[in-house]
């Protein structure tokens, strides 16, 4: 059993806080519309998918997905994202890029599909942290980065311009 699977049934008790503090923390510093649409991506049992407006998730953790009450999660992997491109107003990631097995293509994956925002909360102890961080310095541009207890929460959009040059 993965690692997921073998905390699941403790998962919420243990990390319902302190991901709420980060929910808090992305709502008050994105203009969300009530008729958006979000994709989150590691969407485990659904605690990172609170917003105010359609909420998509997506989860390879068939454990977690158990305990997840929303109607809108699929089973599936960051690294091969089964929706179409520009589908999702809003992508977000929350504590769990760090676990993907391939953070570029990801990362390209979650861009492919996302279309105006990107938010990204990234665990700062992670050995791949500063690798995570320069994936998406690649791949975006920074609006912000919000410090909240273990993560860096990283705000972003896609740049034309930048895409244009890098191509
Ligand atoms: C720390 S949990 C975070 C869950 C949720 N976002 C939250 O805030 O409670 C990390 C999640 O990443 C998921 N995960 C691991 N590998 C993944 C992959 N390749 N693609 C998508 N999600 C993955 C795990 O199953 C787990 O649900």
């Amino acid at each position: 059993m993965d690692y997921y699977g073998s905390i699941s049934k403790g998962y919420n008790e243990l990390y319902k806080d302190e991901q709420l503090n980060k929910l808090t923390i992305i709502r008050n510093n994105i203009k969300l519309n009530k008729t958006a649409k979000m994709l989150d991506v590691g969407c485990g049992t659904g605690i990172s998918s609170q917003f105010d407006c359609f909420v998509a998730g997506v989860d390879p953790s068939v454990s977690l997905l158990k305990l997840n009450k929303s109607d809108k999660k699929t089973i599936g992997i960051a690294e091969w994202l089964p929706f179409k491109d520009n589908s999702f107003d809003y992508v977000i990631s929350i504590t769990a890029i760090h676990n993907f097995a391939n953070i570029k293509k990801s990362i390209d994956e979650m861009k492919r599909v996302g279309r105006k925002m990107f938010v990204f909360s990234v665990l700062k102890k992670s050995k791949k942290a500063n690798a995570i961080k320069s994936l998406i310095a690649k791949s975006f541009k920074i609006g912000k980065i919000i410090e909240e207890g273990k993560d860096a929460i990283f705000f972003c959009q896609k740049s034309k311009i930048f895409d244009h040059a890098r191509k």
